[in-house]
This record gives structure tokens, C-alpha cells and sequence, in this order.
């Protein structure tokens, strides 16, 4: 089984993220052979500055390897290494229907939150179909929010085989039903674009101190508390929890004399202790930028192989050879 994701270097990276992607994509990578990747010719459609986009990118790049991406498995590399995917992008535009892109929910959300509406942007989807198509992948990880981005690769790829022949292999998504939306600290769907996430690998002072303003209800420290799930401190603490420890804090709670600020600071320490480990391989990394670097060269080449011989199959069959 092929197994392809990218992850967009737009910003850092926080526990929505590690538990909607990139957990679920580290535990598949070991079910199969995995092409992970930093997408940043999609993260040009969003930020115009260059240090900061390279800043990015290896913030990624240390960010993956220090959440358990194991290079000698899985096949680690930058996007733009991977140039054959803009010529792909183009092959495929010329075949996709535009209401496919018309109806694209993501586009409208970016718009609708002050995004340029650039020719990138709306072409993103096509991009992230010949990311997916290159490499033939056959299961795609990813968040719910990237679900509709997955069925167009799909429908591109269904519609490209029908005119020109058996040249992709049908994509399948997997995202992970039983993993919960993560809240952010304000009560809505934990996302950069809200400025309500918590960081991984940010400031241990600012971070407990984003922890300690997540919005809760006003009752007093007295009160029993029953309506669970619109806590949003308890519901983060179950995702960084022992089931045992979620259990005995649900308890506590329900039990009365046991506020919020202390729920909060149990938070607090429980995600420190989670990425503590995470922490401590980042802060290797970064001491080790040559490293690093190798690792995505070694990418590279892998992820090349594979692209020229899916090109190859794609200009043969558009007769552009
Ligand atoms: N659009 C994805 C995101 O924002 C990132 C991405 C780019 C991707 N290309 C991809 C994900 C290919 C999966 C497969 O999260």
C-alpha cells in the first residue's frame, strides 16, 4: 500500500494538527510505504515572504522528525524538490471541470477570511490532486477539513483515466471517524486561522498561559459538574489523558469542589508531559540542521524516481511524447 500526505508550512504547528494528521499518518506510515511531504508551492498561495516561508518549511521538516517520522521508512521531502508536480498540475487543470473547483469549500473559507483570491488559491485543489497522483498513492491521511480536496484528486483522476486510459490509481482518503474535533481554546474548531490553537514546540510560559484562558461556564468551584461535554478544558485533556485519567478527572468534576483553574492546570501539565519528549528531539534537531537537511535530499531522489515514471505514462498517453 502507497500512502501520501503533505502538510503545509503556513504556520506552527499545534495539538489540532498532531492529533487530526500527523499522529494518524505516523501510525499508518508503518502500514505501508509512505511519501510525506512539505507543501510548500500550496503554502505560496498565503505568505508572499521568502524567509518566512523557508523558516517555515523547516520548522516542518523539524517538526515531523521530532513527532517520530522515521526517514528510513518513509520517504521525507519537500514539494518544490519535486518540480514534475507543476507540469502535472497543468496536464490536470486542462481536464477538470471548473464547478469542480467552483464548489470548493475551502477556497470560499479562505476567501471568506481575507485571503487574496489569487489563481493559486483556486487552483490549490489540482496542485494537491497531482501531488496525490504522482506518486500513484493509494491512501491519502488527512484531517476532515480536506475531505472534498481528496474526492476532486479522485474525480480528476477518474475523469483523466476515462479519456486517456488506465494511467492513475484511485486515491483513497482516510481520515479517522473515531478521532474527535478538537476544540480550540475558545470553544471553536481548533485552527490557525482562529488564533485559538495551543503550540507544540512554543513558549512553555505562553502556553500554559493560552491553557489557562481556555473559556469555560461561570460556576463556582463548589458546584458538581455534569454537562461535560461542553467543556472544552476536559475534552483537550482527554485527547493527552489515559482513559483511566480522563475517567477520574470526569469524576472529580461531577463531584463538585473542584474548579476550572485547577482543571486548567491539570491540562497544562498533562500536555507538557505528552510532548515533553517531543520537545526534547526538536531542541536536538535544531542543533543539528545538516541533518535534517540530509534527510530531505535523501527524500528527494526517492520521490523523484517515482514522479518521472508517472510522467513518463502521462506525456506518452496526452501525446506529449
Ligand atoms: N492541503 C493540505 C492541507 O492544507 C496539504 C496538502 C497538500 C496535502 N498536498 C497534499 C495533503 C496532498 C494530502 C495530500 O492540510
Amino acid at each position: 500500500m502507497r500512502i501520501l500526505s503533505g502538510i503545509q508550512p503556513s504556520g506552527k504547528l499545534h495539538i489540532g494538527n498532531y492529533f487530526g494528521m500527523m499522529r494518524p499518518a505516523l501510525e499508518l506510515a508503518q502500514r505501508g510505504e509512505a511519501f510525506y511531504f512539505i507543501a510548500d508551492y500550496h503554502a505560496l498561495t498565503s505568505i508572499s515572504n521568502p524567509d518566512e516561508l523557508r523558516q517555515n518549511a523547516l520548522d516542518v521538516a523539524l517538526d515531523f522528525l521530532a513527532c517520530g517520522l522515521d526517514p528510513k521508512r518513509t520517504v521525507f521531502y519537500r514539494q518544490s524538490d519535486v518540480p514534475q508536480v507543476t507540469e502535472l498540475t497543468w496536464i490536470l487543470s486542462c481536464v477538470t471541470p471548473l464547478p469542480m473547483l467552483e464548489n470548493c469549500v475551502s477556497y470560499k473559507d479562505k476567501i471568506a477570511q481575507g485571503l487574496r483570491p489569487n489563481h493559486g488559491l483556486f487552483a490549490y485543489p489540482v496542485l494537491q490532486a497531482a501531488d496525490i497522483l504522482i506518486v500513484q498513492s493509494d491512501c491519502v491521511p488527512v484531517g476532515r477539513d480536506q475531505k472534498q480536496h481528496i474526492e476532486i484528486a479522485r474525480d480528476i483522476a477518474g475523469v483523466f483515466n476515462r479519456l486517456y486510459g488506465d494511467v492513475f490509481r484511485i486515491p483513497e482518503a482516510s481520515i479517522r471517524a473515531e478521532v474527535a474535533v478538537m476544540p480550540g481554546v475558545d470553544g471553536r474548531k481548533m485552527s490557525k486561522s482562529y488564533g485559538n490553537t495551543i503550540e507544540i514546540f512554543g513558549d512553555e510560559k505562553a502556553t500554559r498561559k493560552k491553557i489557562m484562558g481556555i473559556v469555560t461556564d461561570s460556576q463556582p468551584v463548589e458546584a458538581p459538574k455534569h454537562d461535560l461535554d461542553k467543556n472544552i478544558a476536559l475534552q483537550l485533556y482527554r485527547f493527552v489523558a489515559t482513559t483511566e485519567q480522563a475517567r477520574a478527572m470526569e469524576a472529580r468534576l461531577a463531584a463538585g469542589g473542584y474548579g476550572y483553574g485547577e482543571l486548567k492546570k491539570e491540562l497544562s501539565a498533562a500536555i507538557m508531559d505528552y510532548f515533553a519528549p517531543f520537545r526534547a528531539k526538536r531542541a536536538e534537531l535544531v542543533k543539528n540542521l545538516d541533518y535534517v537537511q540530509q534527510v530531505l535530499r535523501d527524500g528527494v531522489a526517492r520521490a523523484n524516481a517515482e514522479a518521472d515514471k508517472t510522467m513518463h505514462k502521462v506525456r506518452e498517453a496526452v501525446g506529449l511524447r
